[in-house]
């Protein structure tokens, strides 16, 4: 049979080799009692790794983003997000359900950025009509937007205008190792003024299960006290936590292959039939194009590649996107463009 090509999502990941038998020799022990090495030896990294004083493993980027948003936010304060925020669209709105957390949304730029004059005039003044504000979101690479990576300077901007309002900055890094491979930063830069963020273990890092928080000693502490209240407290988490150190160890450098496959791709369907595309816009492993063809439509273009072992996704009946990762080799990436060709052009 013929290698299913997903490029759906590089959540599709499959573990590679070495983290499983990583996960076959983890150290294991209960990670509420805060007694699991392969996590706490995760943990450690991740905070040396991103120059926070302090991280904690939890279940997914969409609970890293709840625990951090429950932290940063008291009861009917507010927080300042992209309209094309994960946490806006894609999280179920726990922040409002769990945090009673009024979120304040604000037009993303196709680069993934909220102009600073926007954000200065969301922040609210002491009024007793308003919510206090209490937190500003970023998304870096940011999914909606093309995977565009947040540039050092614009987050430092973000930061210095949060701060001198005392307000925090939470960085929603679900593909931060994907911002820091494409702009070539270490990863304590990106976040030097950033107050928190969480990572994803289970996207281009390959890992099968997690994400990582990362902040202050005092704000992980209360983000451990919100996760095990959301039912995060997990057990022997050494056994996908072991993925995790493989994937930070030996998988962040390798994410340029995957750009570096996006921008080939790219490049070789944008002036097909019906392909509208940017190719400024291709600077990580995520690609949107936007499909008007006379006689096909987005869904057929979908079925069609489907049928040829080839999965991506269709939103809006127009929009599609393709995401390159670890199990998408250049070969694969060859096959795919053979498949646009013989029907496009
Ligand atoms: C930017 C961004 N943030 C957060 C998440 C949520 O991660 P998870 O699926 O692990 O909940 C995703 C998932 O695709 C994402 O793309």
């Amino acid at each position: 049979m013929n290698k299913i090509i997903d490029l759906r999502s590089d959540t599709v990941t499959l573990p590679t080799s070495e983290m499983l038998q990583a996960i076959n020799e983890a150290n294991l022990g209960d990670d509420v009692y805060v007694e699991d090495s392969s996590t706490l030896e995760l943990e450690a990294l991740a905070a040396e790794i991103t120059g926070m004083e302090s991280a904690l493993l939890v279940s997914s980027g969409t609970m890293g983003n709840l625990v951090s948003n429950l932290v940063h936010c008291p009861r009917g304060t507010e927080v300042i997000m992209g309209h094309k925020s994960h946490t806006f669209i894609y999280e179920s709105g726990g922040i409002s359900t769990y945090g009673g957390i009024h979120s304040h949304q604000l037009k993303n730029n196709d680069d993934g950025t909220i102009n600073i004059n926007d954000i200065k005039d969301a922040i609210r003044i002491d009024d007793v009509h308003f919510p206090k504000t209490s937190l500003i979101c970023i998304e870096n690479t940011h999914n909606k937007c093309y995977g565009f990576p947040l540039e050092l300077n614009y987050i430092n901007l973000v930061c210095d205008t949060a701060h001198e309002n005392n307000i925090k900055v939470h960085m929603d890094g679900a593909r931060m190792f994907n911002a820091c491979v494409a702009l070539d930063v270490d990863a304590k830069k990106v976040l030097e003024n950033v107050d928190s963020v969480t990572f994803c273990l289970s996207k281009g890092l390959s890992s099968p299960i997690g994400s990582v928080i990362c902040g202050t000693r005092n704000f992980i502490k209360e983000a451990r006290r919100i996760r095990k209240s959301l039912g995060g407290g997990m057990r022997q988490t050494g056994v996908f936590a072991s993925a995790g150190i493989v994937g930070l160890r030996s998988m962040r450098s390798r994410l340029k292959e995957d750009h570096q496959n996006a921008k080939f791709l790219a490049q070789s369907i944008y002036n097909l039939d019906g392909i509208e595309l940017n190719l400024d816009y291709i600077q990580t492993n995520i690609i949107f194009f936007n499909f008007n063809h006379p006689h096909i439509s987005s869904s057929e273009l979908v079925a069609h590649m489907k049928s040829n072992g080839i999965l991506f996704s269709d939103y809006n009946g127009k929009h599609c996107r393709l995401v390159t990762h670890n199990d998408i080799s250049r070969k694969d990436v060859e096959n795919v463009i053979d498949v646009f060709n013989k029907l496009l052009s």
